[in-house]
């Protein structure tokens, strides 16, 4: 199997990763192992990316030796990934939050993890055919999850609205750890979800800890926006919106937090 320039590595706990110190994004390599078969959980670490993506046609910046930027093979779950992903992380970020922090980390919909109103971390949901002859027309998935571990040696960009994790954790953190304590959630919790769907308490997790529901909001997704009162969140995770106009929901895209 071909790694693109990343070498397998033992994380503390003794996870293998495949781990390289720049590539242009983690997503495209994972589904590149993908695409070669490679199992599920498969996951690919980079240091540096070069051209690292983000939503809607966003880029993402990693930041080296403080930033954590991987992405992990996903197999088809039934509950909507963005949702399954966001509380997976908020349930590995809380561990390291010391308890008066806790309070503020959260999620905002669809999927990025917050602490206050500043961001800490975003996921990048893509989908792939599975490789045949044997795939059925099966898919898989690459979740891309961008983390600020620590603050870079200059300070984050003014414009980027970022926070990092170590300024609400009580020790300083080593990234390898972080990965693991995700990763670990995930498979847990995707495993569990395999044998057991137990998809109302995935959801009351994340309606628990999302700071979007019941806020004024302005939606966009690249074209369109819109304002309204976000209200809840169909079983699909699309954002339910009331506007002057009435309903509507939305099905990807952003929203921006009155006050924001
Ligand atoms: C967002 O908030 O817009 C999503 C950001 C996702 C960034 C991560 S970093 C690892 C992976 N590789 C990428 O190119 N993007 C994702």
């Amino acid at each position: 199997m071909k790694t693109y320039m990343a070498e397998p590595i033992s994380l503390p706990g003794g996870r293998r990763v495949y781990f390289a110190d720049e590539l242009s994004s983690t997503n495209d390599t994972a589904a590149q192992l993908g695409k070669e078969n490679a199992p599920d959980f498969t996951t690919v670490w980079a240091d540096r990316q070069t051209r690292g993506r983000g939503r809607l046609g966003r880029s993402w910046q990693t930041y080296p030796d403080v930033g954590l930027a991987f992405s992990v093979i996903i197999p088809t779950t039934s509950v909507p990934l963005p949702i399954l992903v966001s509380v997976c992380l908020h349930k590995a970020l809380s561990a390291f939050v010391s308890p008066e922090a806790r309070e503020r980390l959260c999620i905002k919909w669809p999927n990025d993890i917050l602490i206050g109103d500043k961001k800490l971390s975003g996921i990048l949901t893509e989908s792939y055919p599975r490789p045949e002859p044997a795939s059925g027309g099966e898919r898989f998935y690459v979740v891309g999850i961008g983390l600020n571990v620590g603050v870079p040696a200059g300070g984050f960009e003014a414009a980027s609205n970022a926070a990092a994790l170590c300024d609400v954790t009580k020790a300083p953190l080593e990234r390898t750890f972080v990965l693991e304590a995700i990763l670990n959630e995930l498979e847990k919790t995707l495993d569990l979800q395999t044998r057991n769907p137990d998809h109302a308490s995935v959801i009351a997790y994340y309606k628990n800890h999302c700071v979007t529901f019941g806020k004024k909001v302005q939606w966009r997704d690249g074209q369109n926006s819109t304002e309204g009162v976000a209200r809840d969140m169909t079983p699909e995770g699309h954002l339910i919106i009331q506007t002057a106009q009435g309903e509507i929901t939305c099905n990807v895209g952003d929203v921006i937090l009155h006050g924001e």
